[in-house]
């Protein structure tokens, strides 16, 4: 056996053992890579995901295999022919079951595709806070809080590992906004992103501790994510003690020693950069000295340390026969408890047998469910759901408009025994009224796509599924709104429907989920992990930043794949005035109401809160009972929040934790929150390090970050931790 096998060595004496035996052509070879799919020959021991970097055979160092995996095994441009996986629902739904429990096994699930299919490398892990509703992605990430986004991402993470491969934590940062995401730059005080976005990374990080950190395309205070001295060496791999590598975002590097000594550890997607900086350049600036032969060393160590420690190296990814419907269980619980209802006047839900007639209508809903576009593309596995190409715009370059073959109509069917459902596309207005006033209920479906690299231009539902809506309830009255949408909507005709439900983008078991809940073979228990806001003008940028370059217009023809570098060389910067007070914080502090605020959704059931008792001192816990008052099981999600002193001496108010109890009708369960100190605190860039000043503060318990309990204060130590 090779020295570097043997187990009961540490990873870092292994990743010692084996570079010792590399030469320096062999090391240069492991710090770049290519998309496969853009090679005239793939290598053989491809498993054509998004990124590729060849091994060492002699040494039994592995080939990374990386693949795209926000939601489920991707296969954007289908390069892998009739290769399906089980789609999750999107993260923001994930996030709605503020379930840690849950995403462990969501990331476990994916992790294990992963395998099957011979990758050992998984680009998941997307946490960046939702800063901006209209972002194209934000149906990748985990909405706008960094310890709810910073907990479910570290749990998935740990699921993904515990098949023995490496995942990715990404975009590290401040990557808020797909509109010119390369060139944008984010400007934000330190202190202010360490409480936030860094916070959700940091927390991930601790809880997850993924093999490798994906960097962003922007730039962060002046610098490019993926050669930031601050972000890369100072937070990341000092601060922190990160011990894994940094690896690029495709395309988004863009010089050899500088990138290499702010501590970028390995060029990816290397085609889609301007040259190769970590090949031929990268050899030649450490010949020439420009980088110092150990910082190449750390580079190459810190990706086989990796290996060692994930179980790349003891446990290769075979492929293996995939459990699809073992599988597509955790995608449905996923679903089902991602689901958020938002409305349910005169108990409209659950659908119940008076119902004789039921007219559904909209939004391919006799097909399937909507996913959304870019890289993270899943292709269900198991049928044909609905491709509609996209033929403008930066994503129509890997994009179709994807729905999964799960309907929606089907499971609604299958439960409406002896009642006449009918379905309406929706697409004729006068048609689906009609239909709708036929009916004794009407369920409309209304939908938005999101896709990466493009923001939308607005909040509201395109394609009038607005004046579709309030047509449909101006018929009927008994009019339930099931949204699949990527990001928060406006709802102009909220008033007027009787229910809506927010099904985000359900994943591949997605349409069964939907009609377990309008059904009521389970309670709603989705709780919205991003505020959804009145009007575009109440946001931080009514605006989006560069949104005047584009969107895309029809006819408009795009040069080649980063436009966005070559239209906009004057770059530009897009200030961050709300700081680390994003989405509901940013409300609070500026006394603007939601339409739907963080935290909210209803249930077929009713909880009350006992009355808190909170203990301070070095931290705060904050106990109280939680009951189920109604007459149907179901899953509270009581939410605990502090009001600090924020930075700005003005009150910030922060979710410091919350539990999720399942409770059966009349029973009552104590429950018990303690806080991470550093959501108490301030980060002082002097210090340097986390502040919680000593005296009193206030903490309530919340149904919502809206709807809160009396206040109870609580007095802390004042005391000081480190970065
Ligand atoms: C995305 C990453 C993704 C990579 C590889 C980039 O465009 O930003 O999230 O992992 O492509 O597909």
């Amino acid at each position: 056996m090779e020295p570097w096998m043997d187990k009961a060595l540490s990873a870092d004496e292994r990743a010692r053992l084996l570079i010792a035996e590399l030469s320096l052509d062999e090391m240069i070879s492991l710090v770049h890579g290519p998309m496969p799919a853009l090679l005239e020959t793939p290598p053989e021991d491809t498993a054509m995901g998004a990124g590729y970097i060849p091994g060492v055979p002699r040494l039994r160092i592995p080939a990374l295999n990386e693949t795209d995996a926000s939601l489920g095994i991707a296969n954007p441009r289908k390069v892998r022919e009739g290769d399906g996986a089980t789609g999750l629902p999107s993260g923001l739904a994930l996030a709605s079951t503020w379930d840690a429990e849950l995403a462990y096994r969501a990331g476990a699930m994916v992790g294990s595709e992963a395998r099957d299919k011979g990758f050992n490398v998984l680009l998941g892990g997307g946490v960046n806070l939702t800063r901006e509703p209209r972002c194209g992605r934000n149906f990748e990430y985990l909405g706008e809080d960094p310890l709810l986004a910073g907990t479910l991402a570290g749990e998935a993470i740990r699921g993904a590992q515990s098949n023995n491969i490496v995942c990715t934590i990404k975009h590290f940062a401040l990557n808020d906004q797909e509109t010119c995401r390369h060139v944008v730059n984010a400007e934000i005080d330190e202190g202010a992103l360490r409480e936030s976005d860094l916070l959700a990374f940091q927390i991930a990080i601790e809880k997850g501790d993924p093999g490798s950190v994906m960097c962003a395309y922007n730039r962060v205070n002046g610098e490019w994510a993926g050669e930031n001295d601050f972000l890369l060496n100072q937070v990341l791999k000092r601060d922190w003690g990160y011990r894994g590598w940094v690896m690029s975002d495709w395309g988004a590097v863009h010089s050899t020693a500088k990138a290499a000594l702010a501590g970028l550890d390995q060029e990816s997607g290397e085609q889609l950069d301007r040259q190769v900086y970590f090949g031929a350049l990268l050899k030649d600036a450490v010949e020439q000295g420009e980088v110092p032969f150990e910082r190449l060393t750390d580079m190459v160590h810190r990706i086989l340390r990796s290996l060692i420690d994930k179980g790349v190296f003891d446990h290769p990814a075979e492929r293996r026969e995939t459990d699809y419907d073992a599988n597509a269980k955790v995608a449905q619980a996923a679903a089902e408890a991602g689901i958020v209802m938002l409305k349910n006047a005169d108990g409209l839900l659950p659908i119940d047998s008076a119902n004789r007639r039921i007219a559904v209508i909209g939004a391919h809903a006799d097909v399937g469910v909507l996913s959304g576009g870019g890289s993270s593309q899943v292709i269900a596995h198991g049928g044909d759901g609905l491709e509609i190409p996209v033929t403008m715009g930066l994503s129509s370059a890997f994009s179709q408009v994807t729905y999964h073959p799960s309907a929606p109509l089907a499971g609604i069917r299958e439960r409406a025994l002896n009642v006449q459902v009918t379905y309406d596309p929706g697409t004729d207005r006068k048609a689906a009224a009609a239909a709708a006033a036929e009916a004794d209920l009407a369920i409309v479906f209304a939908d938005q796509w999101c896709t990466e690299a493009e923001d939308l231009p607005t909040l509201s539902l395109p394609n009038d599924q607005d004046a579709l809506i309030a047509a449909v309830a101006a018929a009927n009255p008994k009019t339930v709104v099931v949204l699949e949408t990527g990001t928060p909507v406006l709802m102009p005709w909220l008033d007027e429907v009787g229910a809506v439900l927010q099904a985000w983008y359900p994943g591949t078991r997605g349409g069964e989920a939907i009609a377990r809940i309008l059904f009521g073979e389970v309670s709603p228990s989705g709780r919205l992990p991003i505020s959804f806001p009145r009007d575009v003008a109440d946001l931080v940028r009514p605006e989006i930043p560069g949104m005047v370059f584009g969107p895309p217009v029809e006819g408009k023809t795009l040069p080649t794949s980063f436009p966005d570098v070559q239209q906009h060389k004057g770059r530009f910067s897009v200030p961050h005035p709300e700081g680390a007070d994003v989405g509901y914080r940013w409300f609070a502090k500026t006394g603007r109401p939601t339409l739907f605020p963080f935290g909210f959704g209803l249930s077929y059931t009713r909880f009350e809160h006992g009355t808190p008792k909170a203990e301070g001192g070095e931290t705060l816990t904050v106990s109280f009972d939680v009951t189920n008052a109604g007459a149907m099981a179901g899953t509270d999600t009581p939410q605990v929040y502090a009001f600090v002193n924020g930075a700005d001496g003005k009150e910030s108010q922060r979710l410091v934790g919350w539990a999720r109890v399942a409770l059966e009708p009349g029973e009552t369960r104590r429950v018990s929150v303690t806080a991470d100190p550093r959501l108490l605190a301030n980060y002082d860039a002097t210090l340097p390090g986390w502040r919680v000043a000593e005296g009193e503060i206030a903490v309530a318990i919340g149904a919502s970050a809206e709807a809160l309990g009396p206040r109870v204060s609580v007095a802390l130590a004042g005391k000081t931790l480190r970065p």
